[in-house]
């Protein structure tokens, strides 16, 4: 198992406090990982409504649902219980004429007041249809994520998610029985695919068909990290006690 190339400092021989240490903190990051996996089923995996992340929930979440406008797709969708189907009609043959505005107070605003604002106007959080600017927000083409917020999840994503690569990456080193360059690719794997995951939200932006880009991406990365991780908890924890020596000052003495 041990290689020639495998340092004095390494996994199957670590410390007590160092291996907890270590594991603590990769027990925490899995779990945080599994939870962010959740937190993408739920959001961006219901895009198209149905459960589990396919190229159309990245098309929608990032490109959009261009020929379509959210108010149009609620009262298709969440909202259709909320109104009788004239009702429905008549708000969205509004919308599809172009939300005009000297329609709004003779007709529409009506609507919006028997059927919408008992929520959307007094529950805080949603936009607030008794006016015609909240109302022209939702009523516009679904241009999918803007270049503003793209910007801010891209940083936060890259600064935050390369940390957690890191420590993967620097505990992972301290493996046996791995050649140097495979090792050394399995830990630059992750940096590569996270660039490729937040370069593809940019692409899908414009160019729908790159969706598959971001898949690539996620799933590139959570191999990769994965398998650093279980490679990492099974020398710390299970070589130690197969009675192969990898140190003589190894913790059991
Ligand atoms: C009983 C309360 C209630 C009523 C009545 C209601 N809504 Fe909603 N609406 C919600 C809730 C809660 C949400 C957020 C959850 C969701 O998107 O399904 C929402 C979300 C929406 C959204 C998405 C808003 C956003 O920012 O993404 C639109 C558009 C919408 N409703 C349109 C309507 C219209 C049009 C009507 C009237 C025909 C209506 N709703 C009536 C509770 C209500």
């Amino acid at each position: 198992m041990k290689n020639s190339t495998d340092g004095w400092l390494n996994l199957p021989s670590l410390s007590l406090p160092l291996r907890t240490l270590f594991t603590g903190y990769l027990l925490v990051t899995g779990l945080g990982l599994m939870m962010a996996g959740v937190q993408i089923l739920l959001t961006h995996g219901m895009a198209d409504g149905k459960l589990g992340v396919s190229i159309d929930d990245i098309v929608y979440s990032y490109y959009g649902d261009r020929g379509n406008s959210r108010l149009e797709a609620k009262l298709n969708g969440s909202m259709k219980d909320k109104a009788p189907v004239e009702v429905r009609t008549q708000i969205i043959q509004w919308v599809q004429d172009g939300a005009p505005e000297q329609d709004w107070e003779p007709k529409v605003k009506g609507l919006f007041k028997q059927n919408c604002t008992q929520c959307h106007g007094n529950i805080p959080g949603l936009p607030d249809f008794n006016k015609l600017a909240a109302v022209k927000h939702v009523a516009e083409v679904d241009k999918g994520a803007s270049v503003d917020s793209l910007t801010r999840v891209s940083h936060i994503h890259l600064f935050g998610i390369a940390f957690i690569f890191f420590f993967i990456g620097l505990i992972f080193s301290l493996s046996v029985g791995i050649k140097p360059w495979v090792k050394a690719t399995i830990i630059f794997i992750p940096f590569i695919f996270l660039i490729l995951d937040v370069f593809s939200w940019w692409l899908v932006k414009w160019y729908p068909n790159f969706a598959v880009l971001t898949i690539i991406g996620g799933f590139g990365y959570s191999v990769a990290s994965g398998f650093m991780m279980l490679t990492s908890l099974y020398q710390m924890w299970i070589i130690p006690f197969k009675g192969e020596s990898h140190n003589e000052n190894t913790w059991k003495g």
